[in-house]
């Protein structure tokens, strides 16, 4: 057996401790954003573990989350280059898992992660902007 059951442990706590601030009843939204949260800590596993099937899944169900019309939250031209790229590199992260490259995927899972960083960024840009009426109901960081 290899880490991979000592690595289970510590994503099921990472998944708890993320959990734990549901108390209230989430709104659509939230339960279709947190759905990222959820496939890229099982990428993130996969990673850890070398199990293909799982990262190409897992990063497919990422694309597939993209191109949903809920995803479409803000209409500005940023948020629309940032899904694109999110898009292409979720695509590139499936393509090379499921050409079986360890190191591929790592990197492109690594990209991935920086897209949600930028977008979310511009996110907190756009309602820093709009502070009088905050269209989005954020808890990326924006105090209201
Ligand atoms: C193209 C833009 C974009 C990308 C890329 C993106 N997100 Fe988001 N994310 C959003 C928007 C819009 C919201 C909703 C913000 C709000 O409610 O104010 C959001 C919200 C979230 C939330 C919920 C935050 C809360 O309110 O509790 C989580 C978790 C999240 N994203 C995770 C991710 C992860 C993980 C990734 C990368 C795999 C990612 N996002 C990539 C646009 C994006």
């Amino acid at each position: 057996m290899r880490c991979s059951t000592a690595l289970t442990l510590i994503l099921g706590v990472v998944v708890s401790l993320n959990t734990t601030d549901a108390e209230q009843p989430e709104k659509p939204v939230e339960t279709f954003m947190h759905a990222k949260l959820a496939h890229s800590q099982s990428i993130l596993e996969g990673l850890a573990v070398e199990d293909f099937d799982q990262i190409a899944k897992s990063s497919q169900a990422l694309t597939l989350l993209s191109e949903e019309a809920g995803w479409n939250v803000l209409q500005t031209a940023e948020y629309a280059h940032h899904s694109e790229l999110f898009r292409r590199n979720t695509r590139a992260l499936t393509e090379t898992a499921r050409r079986q490259n360890l190191e591929g995927a790592t990197l492109a899972f690594i990209q991935v992660t920086l897209n949600c960083v930028e977008c979310h960024k511009h996110i907190r840009s756009v309602q820093q902007a709009r502070l009088d009426s905050p269209a989005l109901p954020s808890r990326l960081g924006v105090v209201q």
